[in-house]
């Protein structure tokens, strides 16, 4: 469903999850900002990969390295040479690309590969603009970008193309504008983890087989960036670099592959929605012996959300040719020194949260108090990434209720960010933390000044259960867990 991605920005803007960046002067393409419920949110995510790679893995450790590493790192990675993408300069071009042949062409080889759905996707965006000429610009751009991005796409022989370096760069230092006072800012952070190899397995006793892991902002002036926080200029990875004895690496590899899908299936991702997409060998990039994506049933089709490599031990080995220091494991029992290679699992924080609320967007039917269908729009979003945990709502504002809910509120947030509301129907409050994607709302009524309980209404079944105050936060400890 391709409005679904318009009523997810619409929601993400009109509840506080994302804002485009320096909205009153107009926005700053593919830069975003979180609001206040987007940023619980991201850091949900965050907390939730960082767990499961440092804390559930005695032999990963983490790492957070600058933004701005020296340029001769870039040399070695590659990027300084070969981080590019082709670009179309004059309108003229883009003109004749615009010609319905290549759209079209696009369409069918998209289904021939076996994507229908986002063959149907494209012709139904197509259609909906009327004529080819009136083709959105967003459109044109996306079929564009997946164009000239496939090898063995005719369009490079249509114009000239011009390649464009997609890192950042800026001065560094006050005797600047020299081309040796150059820096970028980093377009991946996996660098910041091989250059740190030696620190950390020195100061962290760590022996191969270990992992570092690191979550931090990586900058790319993308050619084409107008989907959101799908692709964007500034953005955060959660990267994790595994140090593995050659030999070993293919294994490694089909291990970390598991796991990973299995992460997302962990953070509330539903199966029919995921997939792998196998890079085949003759497509893999110069460093990688094996590539896999994890891809995302995204509103605009299957979509690369974290991509798994065996870099080999290239970079370690470009990174010693180019620093002049050693790089190397000594393996005590064994008494062989090795450049360890690498497996990576590369995942972008925000095209995640984007993924969490695709997956968690529903509208559904619901008949309200008196009897009347509507409606709800809720985000059923993995309990454990909710930004609001748990509503609190005193029935009515009597002082003796709105007491006992301050005292709830008091003991819940110790734990779990909680919202009080106090304001409209109880059903307008349940309606309003729906879109939130809240768990569990709480009322305080009359009764509970009785019987010391409390009526927990769940989100996705909007059932109602009687739950004791002073069980209350056990309960919900479980309900997150399970
Ligand atoms: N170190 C490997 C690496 O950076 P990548 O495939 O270029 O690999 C990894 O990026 C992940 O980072 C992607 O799967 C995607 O989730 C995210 N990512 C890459 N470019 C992005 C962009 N412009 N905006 C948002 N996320 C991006």
């Amino acid at each position: 469903d391709l409005n679904s991605l318009d009523k997810i920005v619409s929601l993400a803007k009109s509840r506080g999850f994302i804002f485009q960046s320096s909205e009153i002067y107009g926005g700053l393409a593919a830069v975003y900002d979180y609001g206040p419920l987007g940023v619980e949110l991201k850091r949900r995510v965050n907390e939730a990969w960082w767990t499961s790679m440092t804390q559930k893995h005695e032999n990963i450790v983490g790492v957070d390295a600058a933004i701005l590493m020296h340029p001769k790192v870039w040399k070695a990675s590659g990027h300084v040479d070969g981080f590019s993408d082709p670009m179309i300069d004059d309108k003229e071009s883009k003109r004749r690309y615009r010609a319905d042949m290549l759209i079209e062409d696009h369409i069918r080889k998209i289904e021939e590969k076996g994507d229908t759905e986002r063959a149907a996707a494209l012709q139904q965006q197509l259609d909906t603009c009327g004529t080819r000429k009136s083709m959105t610009e967003d459109l044109y751009d996306i079929i564009m970008a997946e164009e000239i991005r496939s090898p063995d796409s005719g369009a490079f022989n249509w114009t000239e193309v011009r390649q464009f370096n997609l890192m950042f760069s800026t001065q560094f230092g006050a005797t600047a504008n020299t081309e040796d006072a150059k820096v970028y800012l980093r377009p991946e952070t996996a660098q910041g983890i091989f250059v740190n190899f030696n620190n950390v397995m020195n100061t962290a006793r760590q022996q191969v087989p270990f992992g570092i892991a690191q979550i931090g902002k990586a900058f790319r002036n993308e050619v084409v960036a107008r989907q959101f926080v799908f692709r964007m200029r500034e953005f955060e990875q959660m990267e994790m670099q595994y140090f593995v004895a050659p030999g070993s690496d293919e294994d490694w590899y089909l291990r970390w592959k598991e796991e990973r899908i299995g992460w997302h299936k962990s953070i509330g991702i539903r199966e029919k929605n995921l997939r792998f997409l196998d890079h085949p060998q003759d497509k893999l990039a110069h460093y990688a012996k094996s590539a896999v994506d994890v891809q995302y049933r995204f509103p605009i089709g299957w979509q690369e959300v974290e991509g798994i490599h065996n870099r080999t031990d290239f970079d370690l080995s470009q990174h010693q040719e180019f620093s002049g220091k050693k790089l190397e494991y000594f393996n005590p029992q064994t008494k062989e020194r090795f450049v360890p290679y690498v497996i990576e699992t590369s995942i972008g924080l925000d095209r995640c949260v984007l993924m969490t609320l695709c997956d968690a967007y529903r509208e559904e039917e619901v008949t309200d108090e008196k009897g009347k269908t509507e409606t709800r729009t809720v985000l059923k979003l993995h309990p454990k990434l909710a930004p609001i945990t748990a509503g609190i709502f005193p029935l009515i504002k009597k002082p003796e209720l709105m007491e006992k809910a301050r005292a709830i509120q008091a003991e819940l947030s110790e734990t779990w960010r909680v919202q009080f509301d106090e304001k409209g129907s109880i059903g307008k409050r349940y309606r309003r933390l729906d879109e939130a994607g809240t768990p569990y709302c709480i009322t305080v009524d009359f009764e509970t000044l009785e019987d010391q309980a409390v009526t927990v209404r769940h989100r996705d079944t909007m059932a109602q259960e009687r739950i004791p105050i002073d069980g209350l936060e056990r309960y919900i400890r479980d309900q997150i867990k399970s």
